[in-house]
């Protein structure tokens, strides 16, 4: 058996690229999380490979650094047969001078059918879509969307949540804390988990926390205990030790007193709570490192179900569009 057969029908997406998740309705996610549970399967089988995207070229486009991101869309593309073209900035031509498209234009005339891109400039996959007719999924631009690893993030509590009704996100609380502002995950979790009807609170210093926010109907606060009363899920963020040489923050030691989260923190969240992180994490900074490793934390199952989430949107948009 191939597994080919058990694939869900080429009619999953109405989308022909991921740039972020503001036009992704909750019936779009649903389906989406239907084809992850698919792709799950396969990648639970002996042999982990279905026939699925032969003769599709996915092209790995990475232009800022990535452990999680990009090994998963490279797993998640050879699972399915997919061949495979990667280009790092790292010891490319743009050291040389070669310009963005350029560059673009040069790995195109290689015919992908799809590119993942990460690059530091917001905007950056629309307008690289604008010098290729490859579809296009943003795998995190600069601090503005990286709507795989939200995906990834509400898929996880929606497969590890015990308590009631875990794929129902209605009345449940996400809480995130630390360095929202510069947070891609911040701002695309927050959008999602709205969308599928969950309360989001997003907790921080002051100078950490964006002011525009608050007028998307999220609850901003800077104060951790109330960010994590009642919450089904407290999401550290890492905190980007460059920001403080910007005197965003006082001193280390009062942000890993005032904003570490820890197991204190947990006592006061939802009996069944999962603890969160998109990694890279700073163990004890953010997070109490016997956090990170406790039972309630599902940071490696967020990694895990990477591959099965990215299996399914590149699936989605490269053979299931309507
Ligand atoms: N969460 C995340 O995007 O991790 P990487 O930077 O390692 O891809």
């Amino acid at each position: 058996m191939t597994g080919a057969e058990q694939l869900p029908p080429a009619t999953s997406t109405r989308h022909r690229h991921l740039f972020d998740l503001k036009d992704w309705s909750k019936d779009d996610v649903t389906a989406l999380f239907e084809t992850a549970d698919v792709m799950g399967e396969v990648m639970q089988r002996t042999i982990k490979k279905v026939p699925a995207l032969q003769g599709f070229t996915v092209g790995l486009l990475f232009f800022e650094d990535s452990t999680r991101t990009r090994l998963s869309f490279d797993r998640a593309a050879r699972a399915q047969s997919a061949d495979v073209i990667t280009f790092s900035s790292g010891g490319s031509s743009l050291s040389k001078g070669e310009s963005l498209r350029d560059t673009i234009e040069t790995i195109d005339a290689m015919q992908a059918d799809l590119y993942v891109i990460r690059h530091p400039a917001a905007g950056a996959p629309e307008q690289i879509s604008r010098w290729t007719d490859a579809a296009i999924v943003n795998a995190g631009d600069g601090r503005r969307a990286h709507p795989t690893q939200a995906l990834l993030d509400a898929y996880t509590f929606s497969r590890s949540y015990q308590g009631a009704e875990p794929r129902d996100f209605s009345g449940k609380k996400l809480a995130i804390i630390g360095d929202i502002v510069h947070s891609r995950v911040a701002r695309s979790n927050a959008i999602l988990w709205r969308e599928l009807g969950a309360e989001v609170t997003l907790c921080g210093p002051r100078t950490l926390l964006p002011d525009e926010l608050a007028a998307e109907g999220v609850t901003v606060t800077n104060d951790l205990n109330e960010a994590a009363e009642g919450a089904h899920a407290l999401m550290a963020l890492r905190l980007q030790q460059e920001r403080m040489a910007a005197g965003l923050l006082p001193s280390l030691a009062e942000y890993r007193q005032r904003y570490q989260l820890k197991s204190e923190h947990l006592e006061l969240a939802d009996p069944h709570a999962l603890v969160m992180h998109p990694g890279p994490m700073n163990r004890d900074v953010e997070i109490e490192g016997t956090l990170a490793d406790s039972e309630r934390s599902v940071i490696l199952d967020q990694v895990r179900n990477g591959v099965p989430i990215r299996m399914a949107v590149l699936y989605s948009l490269l053979v299931g569009r309507r």
